[in-house]
């Protein structure tokens, strides 16, 4: 219990330590940790926290690092925006399920150059816990339910309860 307390205020502690220019505007979106339910010490990120496109997006114990800080809009999650780029004025880069027409169980997850309104890095959390791609039956997956750091996320069709679907997302709302 006291180590989980200590996970939520360390992450309410790094989003309020966003970057001010983001957090002062009105209602701007703030960047916060991904978690899956099945061990919130990890988080989900991307492989050696390189920002370019077709970088693989895994899981790895939380570190603060800005490469796990993934900026969100209210309950939905119309990008899931990898921030910190977006301070180094360089491309903001987003969690990308890659062409639609190959969708499919078992497609992994990168992040890519974001577009606005761009359907495969276009995400919905639901209620469940779940985030859920856009207009599709495909959720963000964590493969075969491994911990090991560097496991690369899937999709995978949404079911109810099953725990490698159900994400933390510290969202302020
Ligand atoms: C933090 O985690 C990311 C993966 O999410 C990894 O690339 C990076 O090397 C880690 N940083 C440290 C300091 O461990
Ligand atoms: C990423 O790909 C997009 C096209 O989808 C391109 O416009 C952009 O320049 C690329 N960024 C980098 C850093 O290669």
């Amino acid at each position: 219990m006291f180590a989980f307390l200590v996970a939520i205020a360390t992450s309410i502690v790094f989003a309020v330590a966003a970057p001010a220019s983001l957090d002062a505007r009105a209602g701007a979106p703030i960047a916060v940790p991904v978690r899956p339910i099945l061990d919130t010490s990890k988080c989900m990120g991307f492989v050696g926290g390189v920002y370019a496109n077709g970088t693989q997006v895994d899981i790895f114990d939380c570190n603060e690092s800005a490469s796990q800080s993934w900026e969100i809009d209210g309950g939905n999650l119309p990008g899931l925006t990898s921030i910190s780029s977006a301070t180094t004025g360089t491309d903001t880069f987003c969690l990308d399920a890659g062409l639609p027409a190959n969708y499919a169980n078992g497609v992994q997850m990168k992040i890519w150059k974001c577009f606005s309104g761009l359907a495969q890095q276009t995400w919905n959390k639901m209620a469940s816990g779940q985030i859920q791609l856009a207009n599709t039956n495909f959720c963000l997956d964590l493969t075969n339910g491994d911990l090991t750091n560097r496991n690369i996320l899937q999709i995978w069709t949404c079911t109810a309860g099953n725990t490698n679907q159900i994400w933390q997302v510290n969202s302020p709302q």
